[in-house]
């Protein structure tokens, strides 16, 4: 394939995500709020009349070629969002997918929970499915690339990163509801706020299995309450109050993720509330509870984390801070006042230095567009 010189016959922009609250509850049937962003990736395709697919990396500078008939795991990461999304794809349309080159380019950063994976696996369906004319449905790539995570990546992932990747809309929110995936478009207006992502650079190696952890302990925790109370099908739906009668029964770690569980999910809502009355200031009271939720009872945060959302506490221009997406690292997501941004991040950069000897990385971002074909 000549990567200098490639002519596609499509071209595929795939964005990374946000959430602003309702953290680690997809997979448990509630409501998140998340949206699409102005990062992304950008995917060539074009189809090469064999049964072999070359995919070159432009940030590994890396290429590889899958056959089709051998659709399995690779030991190399990236390659595996790829590889499942296509497996999917056969699964679902045998025989639909013929061999074509594609070329990935990104600005998103890895690892720092914004979705780098969710971004690839939907745009790798979206270009395939154009390119081959194979007449999925949105809901459909949503599924298969949350799907090829779980069996090829072996994230058990909920579904909130495929679908505010594929569904996002420019200056949009997306209130989501994970159950039945009915969603509603929130204007994001928090003028004069605007949205920095603090990264940390640093990525914890438990951030995958633990997310397992997590979602099995949720499991365990809705097993026991539902013995006594049948009706409840999902975590989220389990009122506080209700939770709150099972503290000293069940161990306190699964008291505690239950807990977080059924507070974050009531917070998501009324943070919404919040917002529509264009409360900010509230709206950002609940982000830090949100936090403090991640850290102390879901337990899914970082030292990292937890000294940046502190450090902004002394800030009257923040208006709420939280660590984002799975955990263990990536990014905190912060409201701040736009007349005092690089104030903050000049601060905030020289204090976590000096703290932890790594260099942050900020991300102004904006709410854009979710997975399309550009040309
Ligand atoms: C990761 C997963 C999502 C979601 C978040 C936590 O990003 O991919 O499904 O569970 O963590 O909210």
């Amino acid at each position: 394939m000549d990567i200098n010189d490639f002519k596609s016959e499509i071209i595929i922009e795939s964005p990374g995500r946000i959430n602003l609250i309702g953290e680690h509850i997809d997979y448990n049937g509630g409501h998140v709020l998340p949206a699409a962003i102005d990062k992304k990736i950008t995917l060539k395709f074009r189809k090469n009349n064999s049964k072999l697919c070359q995919i070159y990396s432009k940030n590994f500078k890396s290429s590889f070629t899958i056959d089709l008939h051998k659709l399995e795991r690779s030991a190399v990461e990236w390659q595996n969002f790829v590889l499942g999304v296509l497996y999917h794809i056969n699964n679902i349309r045998p025989e639909s997918i013929d061999g074509f080159n594609c070329i990935i380019e990104s600005n998103l950063p890895l690892g720092s929970g914004i979705s780098s994976s969710a971004a690839l696996e939907c745009g790798i369906a979206k270009g395939v499915n154009e390119l081959f004319k194979i007449g999925l449905t949105d809901i459909q790539i949503i599924k298969l690339s949350r799907d090829a995570e779980h069996t090829f990546v072996g994230t058990k992932c909920g579904i909130m990163d495929q679908f505010a990747v594929v569904k996002g809309q420019k200056d949009h929110l997306l209130l989501l509801n994970c159950e039945t995936l009915n969603y509603e478009l929130i204007k994001a207006d928090f003028n004069p706020y605007i949205i920095v992502l603090l990264n940390t650079n640093v990525s914890h190696n438990l951030a995958s299995s633990e997310y397992n952890v997590r979602r099995d302990e949720c499991q365990t925790a809705l097993e026991a309450i539902q013995k006594k109370y049948p009706k409840y099908r999902h975590l989220t739906e389990v009122p506080v109050s209700v939770v709150k009668e099972f503290k000293g029964v069940l161990p306190q770690k699964i008291y505690n993720r239950a807990l977080y569980v059924s507070q974050e999910n009531k917070r998501t809502l009324k943070a919404v509330k919040k917002l529509k009355k264009n409360n900010l200031v509230e709206f950002g009271e609940l982000i830090y509870k949100s936090h403090e939720g991640l850290q102390n009872l879901y337990e899914v945060s970082c030292n990292e984390m937890d000294f940046l959302v502190k450090q902004t506490k002394k800030m009257d221009y923040v208006l709420g801070s939280r660590m984002m997406g799975g955990g263990f690292g990536g990014c905190t997501i912060n409201l701040v006042h736009r007349d005092k941004v690089n104030e903050f991040i000049e601060y905030i950069s020289a204090s976590y230095e000096e703290k932890f000897n790594i260099q942050l990385t900020s991300i102004l971002t904006t709410i854009g567009d979710g997975t399309k074909k550009v040309s």
